[in-house]
């Protein structure tokens, strides 16, 4: 997609708020509007008037005037631009006016946002790839640093397009070594330095809970770690540690083939983390940021981790695995004790496809928040308004902290005798590894492939919540 400032297109779009006066079209198309169609400018509704003899404008509703949000613009020039490529329409502008408490900046980047999600699919399987009729959007706006907005908002959807590409990748194309492989070359010509650590090297490092759940797959884990650090090395940085497993079979405690069925995305996590530094850094944003990607399969063989194994960590805590398919806790007490321990961190974020249990919870399109630290849950949930990726808190407390108490060990890597809440159990788990550090844990199970028709976002993984810690970390 191109986007230009100074292009004069056939075709204009319009976004209009309810109530607005239609003074882009003629008195006789207003009139039709009104009169035989009641079109009001509702969020999302669609008027085109475009062909031979025609007006050649479409209308897209913001909604009421003081109720429009960042987030709607994104929604209506989503809806514009699928109506453009249905219009068979190459070239288009958009006039872009501010509407209720969205500023001239925010409504460009929104408007920039909606016309980028509408032209994602994930066709690197396909022999026909996707053909969208729209190439190229004029960005209408009498913003003076209109194209550096643009800008920045483009390399944001590049970041949740690349973590849409890699959690949609199957698992015989992707897992450890061929992730670390894409990250290598995807930074190759970034300010991003990107450190892999392979099988030998992590049993030097003692990762041991990583390895106990990479043990039986002939594909080795890795440690992936992206630094970002235009302030230098000895700032605080903002550790983001991602869930990477590949291929989430269960291990002994098998899935069975439904639960199976969607496991390549478990490495969701880690690919928002990948995308978030990878938007960071192309926007040239002033934080110093760590990304850490714990990679892993988890599979079945003779030699694999068993139900009752007990295994050690980074850390030294040791702990009972009472079920194999709770993995991504398991890999994250490494990933998480090496942020708080090696690469001083102001704080975490983690982002892991943690637990079913927060679908029931939640739904779709709702992340589960988990912290240790109020004021920045709260700061991180502010940066989630402005985006519109929605998010609750759920609780960790002292009962689920005591759950975490092994008998024999530690910890367990599930409750003795659960009794449901198991996203909240799972977040007392990763607590103890943090060290203090202040830290939110993002359950992404539901939202990282929220499933077609959820607002603009496509049909498998979302990229959510990559514009989320984007913005956090711009703020922080
Ligand atoms: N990767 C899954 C969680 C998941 C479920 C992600 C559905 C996306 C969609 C995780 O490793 C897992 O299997 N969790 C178990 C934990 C249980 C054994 C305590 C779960 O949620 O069932
Ligand atoms: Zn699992
Ligand atoms: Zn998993």
């Amino acid at each position: 997609m191109k986007f230009t400032t100074d292009t004069v297109t056939d075709v204009t779009v319009h976004l209009v708020t309810e109530a607005q006066r239609l003074d882009m079209v003629s008195d006789e198309v207003r009139t039709y509007l009104s009169s035989t169609l009641d079109y009001k400018g509702k969020l999302k509704s669609v008027y085109s008037n475009v062909g031979p003899n025609s007006e050649n404008v479409v209308l897209v509703g913001l909604g009421k005037e003081d109720k429009v949000t960042k987030d709607h613009y994104v929604q209506a020039a989503h809806v514009a631009a699928n109506e453009l490529n249905k219009l068979k329409i190459e070239k288009a502008s958009v006039e872009v006016k501010t509407a209720g408490k969205v500023d001239a900046k925010t409504a460009v980047q929104a408007v920039v946002e909606g016309v980028l999600q509408a032209d994602y699919s994930f066709d690197t399987y396909k022999k026909d790839k996707s053909k969208k009729s729209l190439k190229e959007v004029n960005v209408s706006s009498d913003l003076s640093d209109v194209n550096q907005v643009i800008e920045e908002a483009v390399n944001i959807l590049d970041g949740i397009n690349l973590t849409r590409d890699l959690a949609n990748t199957p698992a015989n194309d992707l897992y450890p070594e061929t992730l670390a492989d894409a990250v290598v070359e995807k930074f190759a010509n970034t300010d991003v330095a990107v450190e892999v650590y392979d099988k030998p090297q992590l049993e030097e490092m003692g990762m041991k809970a990583l390895l106990a759940v990479g043990k039986a797959s002939p594909k080795e884990p890795r440690l992936i770690v992206l630094k970002y650090l235009p302030l230098g090395d000895d700032k605080p940085v903002v550790s983001l540690v991602g869930k990477g497993v590949t291929y989430d079979s269960g291990g002994y405690a098998l899935k069975n083939a439904k639960g199976m069925a969607n496991m390549k995305v478990d490495m969701a996590g880690a690919a928002s983390m990948i995308g978030t530094v990878f938007a960071l850094a192309k926007n040239k944003v002033q934080k110093n940021v760590v990304a850490v990607i714990v990679a892993t399969e988890n599979m079945v063989a003779g030699d694999a981790m068993k139900n009752g194994d007990i295994i050690g960590s980074l850390k030294g805590s040791t702990i009972e695995v009472l079920n194999t398919d709770a993995e991504g806790r398991l890999i994250l007490a490494d990933g998480l004790y090496y942020a708080a321990t090696q690469l001083n961190s102001s704080c975490i974020v983690d982002a892991a496809t943690l637990t079913g249990a927060v679908v029931a919870a939640l739904g779709k399109n709702i992340t589960g928040t988990m912290t240790n630290d109020q004021a920045l849950l709260d700061s991180f949930h502010a940066a989630s308004e402005v985006t519109g990726e929605d998010m609750w808190q759920l609780p960790i407390n002292d009962e689920f902290r005591g759950k975490t108490k092994g008998t024999i060990t530690d910890l367990v890597n599930i409750p003795v005798s659960p009794s449901g809440a198991g996203t909240m159990f799972a977040a007392a788990f990763l607590e103890h590894f943090v060290e203090d550090t202040p830290w939110i844990h993002l359950d992404i199970a539901g939202t990282s492939s929220s499933g077609k028709g959820h607002k603009y976002l496509p049909d498998g993984a979302s990229g959510v919540p990559v514009k989320t810690i984007y913005e956090f970390v711009k703020n922080n």
